[in-house]
């Protein structure tokens, strides 16, 4: 039996997409290989988003190159590979396949005809695809990653996405229903849905609201989260959704990129400073407990001194549980490229920006998550803490990263636990009795 093994970079939907293809080889009668050096296919999953990721997984394809056994098909798919098409094997000889997002149906025949030495490109877009017919091997893990949407129609004008995943399309309710309840079924009780925006989700007659109802209505979920939602598409119906579904856990992660006017109108993202102020108010009025986080760039062309406080001043006062920050890359084709060349930013400024906006963030992260010691959490566990020491790591409805002994819980389980301390970023836990119940009138 030939064996593959798939390494992925990026985000959730790139670790979704490799669980889609290993199911589909599998299929075709591939083992899975834990290991680069004991596999006859290899496929590096590629992200684009960044040029820092980019220049990783060039890395990774020179190093990979070593350890491969020598006959080995090494294919690139996923963002990169959609991106860079044919550049990739003109590039690298040794690369025979690059296959872009919507191309992994075909991936068992043109490994078939890789090995007759003919070498592929495949990246056109398919506005039908959602490879509801495949069943997904799952990387371990206590919770499943569901996509419910492919591709992006914001073009944003910093971001490659749409160029790399294509037009906006959703995936059927009876198929996302279809595939929750089997996760169900093999015990999972936590999904993610998965899309660039994905609470514009709808099939012409329903909204997000409806999909997040019908999924946490599904028998054994017990957590739905979803990611990454924009702030336009966080209607009074969605929102009342989440608020209304008991399975919705209190996160959100909504990206914010910048606190500016002047800013978000060169990003193109369609909102306001007062805009995202108000999307936040709204879903903290209906959903006590939430814990909000974001992603924030830096340096986007043209940005001012005032530009960058504003984005401080909304950072503190949106007061973020955490965030996710960057500084801005220049990704060929977008429309950012093609602005005014004065208008880009010295590395020294950009660099000290991002510094002084991390540190606002970690210390605002660490205050709220201070006043949280005390408190009782139902917990999610989900794999062995990375620093050891006989501790597990768990997660809490509102995304807190718990670490509790491994003598009182296994993977999986549920537990509630009293925050017992924080490093700032994550607590330890130490486990409670569950509630009482409360005593029943008459
Ligand atoms: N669809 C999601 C996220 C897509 S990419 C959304 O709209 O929220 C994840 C994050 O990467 C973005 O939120 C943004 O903060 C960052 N990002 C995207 N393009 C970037 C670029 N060219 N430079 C720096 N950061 C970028
Ligand atoms: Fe990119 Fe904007 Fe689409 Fe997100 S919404 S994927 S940032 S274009
Ligand atoms: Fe990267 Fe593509 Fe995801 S560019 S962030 S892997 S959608």
């Amino acid at each position: 039996m030939p064996s593959v093994y798939i390494e992925t970079y990026g985000c959730q939907m790139n670790v979704a997409d490799s669980e889609l293809m290993l199911g589909k080889l599998a299929a075709a009668g591939y083992a899975v290989a834990a290991r680069p050096d004991a596999a006859d296919v290899v496929i590096v999953n590629t992200c684009a988003v960044r040029e820092n990721a980019e220049q990783r997984v060039i890395g990774r394809l020179t190093d990979l190159r070593r350890f491969m056994k020598p006959d080995a098909i090494l294919g690139v798919t996923g963002c990169m590979a959609q991106r860079l098409g044919n550049r990739l094997l003109d590039a690298d000889a040794r690369v025979s396949l690059v296959v872009g997002p919507d191309g992994y149906r075909a991936l068992p025949d043109l490994i078939d005809s890789a090995r007759r030495g003919e070498r592929a490109a495949v990246t056109r877009f398919d506005l039908e695809e959602h490879y509801d017919d495949f069943e997904a091997r799952r990387f371990a893990g206590v919770k499943a990653w569901i996509p419910v949407q492919r591709g992006c129609d914001y073009r944003c004008t910093y971001c490659i996405v749409p160029y790399t995943r294509g037009p906006e399309r959703s995936r059927g309710l009876d198929e996302v229903i279809r595939e929750v309840a089997s996760v169900a079924e093999q015990g999972l009780t936590e999904v993610v849905l998965l899309g660039q925006t994905v609470n514009s989700w709808t099939d012409g007659t329903r909204d997000f609201g409806d999909l997040l109802r019908a999924v946490g209505a599904v028998d054994g979920i017990r957590r739905v989260r979803f990611t990454s939602p924009h702030p336009n598409d966080f209607t009074d119906s969605v929102i009342a959704a989440m608020a209304g579904t008991p399975a919705v856990c209190e996160h959100v992660h909504l990206p914010m990129q910048s606190g500016s006017d002047a800013v978000l109108k060169r990003m193109l993202r369609r909102y306001t400073r007062d805009g995202y102020r108000d999307c936040v108010a709204r879903l903290r009025a209906a959903i006590p407990g939430l814990s909000i986080t974001t992603d924030i760039i830096v340096g986007f062309p043209g940005e001012t001194d005032a530009d960058f406080d504003d984005t401080m001043s909304l950072v503190r006062e949106v007061g973020f549980d955490d965030a996710f920050t960057f500084k801005f890359s220049a990704r060929e084709g977008t429309p950012a490229t093609r602005l005014p060349a004065d208008l880009t930013l010295p590395h020294e400024v950009v660099d000290e920006r991002y510094e002084a906006l991390v540190r606002e963030v970690r210390a605002i992260a660490r205050a709220r998550n201070v006043q949280r010691v005390g408190e009782r959490r139902e917990v999610l566990v989900e794999k062995e803490a990375r620093k050891g020491g006989h501790l597990l790591q768990a997660r809490s409805r509102d995304f807190r990263t718990v670490l509790v002994p491994d003598r009182v819980a296994a993977i999986g389980d549920y537990l509630d636990v009293v925050l017992t301390g924080t490093t700032g970023s994550t607590f330890t836990g130490a486990p409670v009795a569950a509630r009482a119940p409360l005593p029943v009138a008459g």
